[in-house]
């Protein structure tokens, strides 16, 4: 069983990864957390060039090629073994996001980057998606350390984040059977019981 979390930044997703894991390790089964960029020593390589400040002359194709770079070291390593050994894998953020920041986001190609991600998973799906979804708003202020000034940035952060939720959710509507949204504007621990709820509900855990 694989299981995907997405959602905007400050969606909290990050957070309730965890809560998830123990509450089924406690029902019996092994599960293993990892999240994206990262999960091996390669792909943290690849999210240090990814994440680091001064690296902001980036493109968005030198992205979406990183993005998927770090990710086939991911499945192949890890992803695509544990699962073989019957194993539930809880993802932070996997595929989806790079279809919903660089494709949405910053308007790459969605079928380029459907072909990419192909080629970089070989294939490989989340059996359950779960969008933890947030206004873009509050997300980027939850995400905003010691207030100050809505500046122009701000203003380009809000509308790009905007893109990404709303591309989150028609990535959502597209596949249904695969995505469920749940509505991350309320406290972490009621978000956490509605996860447990539809992971149960979904996959027969
Ligand atoms: P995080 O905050 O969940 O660790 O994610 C790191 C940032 O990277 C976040 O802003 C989302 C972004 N991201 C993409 O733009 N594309 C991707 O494919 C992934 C996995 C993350």
């Amino acid at each position: 069983m694989f299981i995907t979390l997405e959602g905007p930044d400050g969606s909290g997703k990050s957070t309730q990864v965890q809560p998830l894991a123990e509450y089924l390790r406690q029902e019996g089964y092994t599960v293993f957390t990892t999240r994206e960029p990262g999960g091996t020593t390669i792909s943290d390589q690849v999210r240090e060039v990814l994440m680091r400040l001064d690296n902001r002359s980036m493109y968005p194709r030198t992205e979406t090629l990183l993005f998927c770079a770090a990710r086939a070291q991911l499945v192949e390593e890890v992803i695509r073994p544990r699962l073989q050994r019957g194993e539930i894998i809880l993802c932070d953020r996997y595929a989806d996001s790079t279809l919903a920041y660089q494709g949405y986001g910053h308007g790459v190609d969605r079928d380029v980057i459907r072909s990419l991600l192909a080629f970089a998973t070989g294939g490989l799906k989340p059996d359950l998606t779960l969008l933890l979804d947030v206004d873009a708003e509050t997300g980027l202020r939850r995400r905003q350390t010691g207030g100050g000034e809505w500046n122009r940035l701000d203003a380009y952060q809000l509308e790009f984040h905007r893109r990404v939720r709303d591309g989150y959710r028609e990535l959502a509507s597209l596949e249904p059977e695969r995505w469920v949204i749940v509505d991350a504007e309320q406290t972490p621990e009621m978000v956490q019981l509605a996860i447990r709820g539809i992971v149960t509900a979904r996959t027969g855990i």
